[in-house]
């Protein structure tokens, strides 16, 4: 039975003091833990007051990105080693943000995964098709693109082993437009088929959250698709409240 997680990805926001304000609140409101996997994902520079504020808590947490490279000279870079020493668990991969903003390939991406991987550090990689895609009907081609460029690897699928899948529409993050259910569940379905093709036990067991404007009117009916594990919620994970509710959808 596979749990869910609900991944807070805070994108480029928040200050010191916002953020311990952010952390406490989320601390003291969370109950239910059984079932969930609880991860929060603060832009560098707060890992460490993140670090001190979570560690002994029910909370885990994450970076943003990280370099594909091991150490050296890569100006403005953070590798996976620096990320674990500041306590994480997580690391987002390949977030459309990357992808579209900052030119980041399938093959960096997968660079990326595998680097993550090495450093014991569990991927979220995150895959989905922009409007025109969709409107084209191309949105499962996509996603298996963005999949193939880490199934093709050596390791392929048993990277898939410590890894998590978000299917993030880019025309549902930050729009306020949300995939229905069954638009999301349709290619989440599809994706676990994807893996499915090359191992049935770690398709069965891998999660795959839906990210692009999760709330907490929404997040019910979402979470409770077959294949839906659980979300990746940007704006709404920035308000203690809505996050928490959002958490409580899973098991109602
Ligand atoms: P959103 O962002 O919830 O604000 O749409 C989701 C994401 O980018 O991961």
């Amino acid at each position: 039975m596979r749990k869910y997680t609900i991944a807070g990805n805070w994108k480029m926001n928040g200050s010191k003091s916002s953020v311990t304000t952010l952390i406490n609140s989320i601390k003291n409101g969370i109950t239910e833990t059984n079932n969930i996997t609880w991860v929060v994902f603060p832009p560098y520079p707060f890992l460490e007051q993140v670090e001190h504020l979570l560690t002994n808590s029910k909370i885990l947490w994450g970076a943003q990105n990280l370099s594909e490279h091991k150490a050296g000279a890569f100006t403005g870079e953070i590798s996976a080693e620096m990320i674990k020493d500041f306590g994480c668990s997580y690391v987002l991969v390949g977030h459309s943000e990357r992808r579209q903003l900052y030119g980041e390939t399938d093959n960096i991406i997968a660079a990326k995964f595998v680097a993550a991987i090495n450093a014991n550090l569990i991927p979220i990689l995150c895959i989905g098709e922009t409007l025109q895609e969709r409107e084209q009907g191309l949105t499962k081609k996509i996603v298996d693109r963005q999949l193939d460029a880490i199934l093709k690897l050596s390791e392929g699928i048993k990277l898939f082993n410590n890894a998590i899948i978000a299917y993030e529409p880019v025309w549902a993050i930050g729009t306020g437009i949300t995939a229905t259910p069954e638009q999301a569940q349709e290619i989440h379905a599809h994706i676990r088929l994807q893996l499915a093709k090359y191992d049935g036990s770690i398709a069965k067991q891998t999660q795959i959250l839906y990210g692009g404007s999760v709330k907490p009117d929404n997040a019910k009916s979402l979470f409770k698709m077959a294949d839906i594990d659980g979300g990746l919620v940007g704006g709404a994970s920035l308000k203690a409240q809505d996050f928490l509710d959002i958490g409580r959808a899973c098991n109602n």
